[in-house]
């Protein structure tokens, strides 16, 4: 799972490759490279590390063309090394290739080339694509991909260069995604339109099995029997940066652009179509995603259970591969994903749709896989989100679906009139909410610095406030790299409660005031064993519960507190991880998007 970037265009190719890696660094930072056509060569310089390392590593050997393309590598197959970095060269140098998925036939593909004379250099199922599209060469270069592409098996998005053709760049893809860009100076493919952003006014994706040849003057598509296509290109969405104010980390700048992200809701909501939607398919509602996109899935449940009284599905996508999860026509399966580009979450929704399910997606990314694939879609506008720990697009999305959970409420007649006024007003007022949390966070960092040596951190809460610490706990541990998991409070004495003592935090979700008796409790269980609470409490509740550690958010009807809760977790999040020295943008070993499976 990584970024690639192509660019051929009037200028020299080398800053665009970088800027648009840079861009992409968030699909992976193991590693990075390029390779540039000079006119007489095809020359490649790839670092370990971060793209710095590369930028350092250019202008010690400097490269300059008009040609080329980039990477940015999420190792996979083989540990990230100069030698295991993209591009490839073939073994007589004539053709670079940087890949963006995985190869499930790749071992058979390398046995073979070596019994016909190649050598390897480096671990990676990628390099032997390189060296395929050599062998299969026969003069013609589009032939030669188009009869490697027959041969690879699993996931690809390529960008080919040739010696033999000076200012052409080739791409192809399957299951792994591609777009290509029209700008003023040339042409550029890229792993998602925003790595080439700023240098396109239209940009296109491809389908599966299509291949493109690109020049600085024009752009050819194919079909995977070789037939020309037309290019319909679409209009580059302006890509909503919300703030534009950086703070010094993208994550903390993303969690400060939560109130905006609320009260821009989401593009054209289709209140009719879910209406429909709804009622036409009963009430088996699935929830599919990963991640944080999945705990909002939770929340949705959670919602559902306690508005409506009603049992929805929600499964890690992962799971719906690879268990026999019912669907059918009459389900309504609602695939949450920020990127829509996630490749579990695109396969689950994929099968799915196979077996007659309606899709709607909720999603940030309108020109993203997930939303083409999707029967409907309601499009978060919280903007690009750059760190890799989903902050405001999973707020969005929260918000997004109980829109969707107060609509059925309102269709199903589980909710009066006045009610449901209520409920939308509180929805109108999270926005302001939400900014009073932001104003708070100054109050993160002395708890930060006692957190941060934690053993371990558990968080609790019951109902929603579980599901909403759930999200809390991924928070933490992938920007702070603490141990942490989540349980709902009550298990704690049925296991949990053994690990409490000194050293260890557990973070109470308790925002219910119904189950503030429950959550005086569960502080009483964790300090008496030694161990530390922190509790997340509303401003009603606050007052009753015992606890040395009170972060409070603003009062609100249970339904809508984890999207107060979450922001208080986030910004916990974002200052441990701050306290430990770590990069909350970049967290080691993860990607922004996971686009293998
Ligand atoms: C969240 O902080 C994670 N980085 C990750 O769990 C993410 O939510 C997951 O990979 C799903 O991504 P998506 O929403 O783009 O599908």
């Amino acid at each position: 799972m990584c970024g690639i970037v192509g660019y051929v265009g009037r200028g020299e190719v080398v800053p665009v490759l970088l800027e648009g890696l840079r861009s992409l660094e968030y699909r992976g930072y193991d590693s990075s490279g390029i390779a540039v056509h000079t006119g007489e060569a095809l020359r490649v310089v790839k670092k370990a590390g971060r793209i710095a390392n590369l930028e350092r590593a250019l202008n010690a050997h400097p490269l300059s063309g008009r040609c080329g393309i980039g990477h940015t590598r999420w190792a996979t197959h083989g540990v990230a090394t100069d030698l295991n970095a993209h591009p490839f060269l073939s073994q007589s140098g004539t053709f670079a290739v940087v890949h963006n998925g995985i190869l499930t036939n790749y071992r058979a593909l390398a046995s073979d080339l070596v019994s016909q004379g190649v050598t390897f250099s480096s671990d990676t199922d990628s390099e032997a694509i390189a060296h395929l599209i050599e062998r299969l060469y026969e003069g013609d270069v589009l032939s030669a991909i188009r009869s490697a592409a027959e041969r690879l098996e699993g996931s690809y998005a390529l960008a080919v260069l040739s010696l033999y053709e000076p200012n052409v760049i080739y791409g192809v893809r399957k299951d792994s995604p591609l777009v290509i860009g029209r700008g003023k100076e040339g042409f550029s493919l890229c792993s998602d339109i925003s790595g080439i952003f700023d240098i396109c006014d239209a940009y296109c994706p491809l389908g599966n099995g299509e291949i493109v040849r690109l020049r600085s003057e024009g752009a050819e598509r194919y079909d995977a029997e070789g037939r020309e296509r037309p290019i319909s290109y679409l209009t580059r969405e302006t890509e909503d940066c919300l703030g534009g104010q950086y703070a010094e980390d993208r994550m903390l700048s993303e969690i400060r652009e939560i109130p905006r992200a609320l009260s821009l809701g989401s593009e054209h909501f289709p209140r009719g179509a879910l209406r429909r939607l709804l009622v036409g398919t009963g009430e088996d509602v699935l929830l599919l995603g990963c991640g944080s996109a999945y705990h909002a899935g939770l929340v949705f449940r959670a919602a559902m259970r306690e508005l409506c009284g009603v049992e929805v599905r929600a499964e890690i996508a992962s799971e719906l591969l690879t268990a026999r999860v019912p669907v059918d026509e009459r389900t309504l399966v609602i695939a949450l994903s920020q990127s829509g580009e996630t490749a579990d979450t695109l396969r689950a929704a994929e099968r799915a749709k196979e077996r007659g399910a309606h899709l709607l997606s909720v999603c940030n990314v309108r020109a993203s896989s997930l939303v083409r694939l999707s029967d409907d879609a309601l499009v978060t506008r919280c903007g690009r989100e750059c760190a890799v720990a989903a902050t405001k697009s999973y707020v969005a999305q929260v918000q997004a679906l109980l829109q969707i959970c107060l609509e059925y409420a309102d269709i199903m007649g589980k909710i009066t009139a006045e009610k449901l006024d209520v409920f939308r007003r509180e929805l109108d007022a999270l926005p302001a909410k939400a900014a009073h949390l932001i104003g708070e966070e100054g109050r993160m960092a002395a708890l930060a610095s006692r957190v941060k040596g934690a053993k371990a951190v558990f968080y609790l809460g019951r109902g929603l406030d579980y599901a909403a610490a759930r999200e809390g706990s991924l928070k933490l541990k992938e920007v702070s790299y603490l141990f942490s998991e989540a349980y709902p409070s009550g298990e704690l004495k049925h296991g949990t409660l053994a690990l409490m003592e000194h050293g260890v935090y557990g973070v109470l979700v308790a925002t219910d005031p119904a189950l503030t008796e429950k959550n005086a409790a569960t502080i009483a269980e964790i300090t008496c064993r030694g161990a530390s609470a922190v509790v997340i409490a509303s401003e009603s509740v606050a007052p009753h519960l015992p606890a040395e550690c009170l972060l409070t958010v603003p009062d609100a009807p249970p339904l809508f507190s984890p999207i107060l809760s979450s922001i208080v977790m986030q910004q916990l999040a974002y200052f441990v991880a701050k306290a430990r020295g770590c990069d909350p943008d970049r967290p080691r070993n993860l990607a922004k998007s996971v686009t293998v499976e």
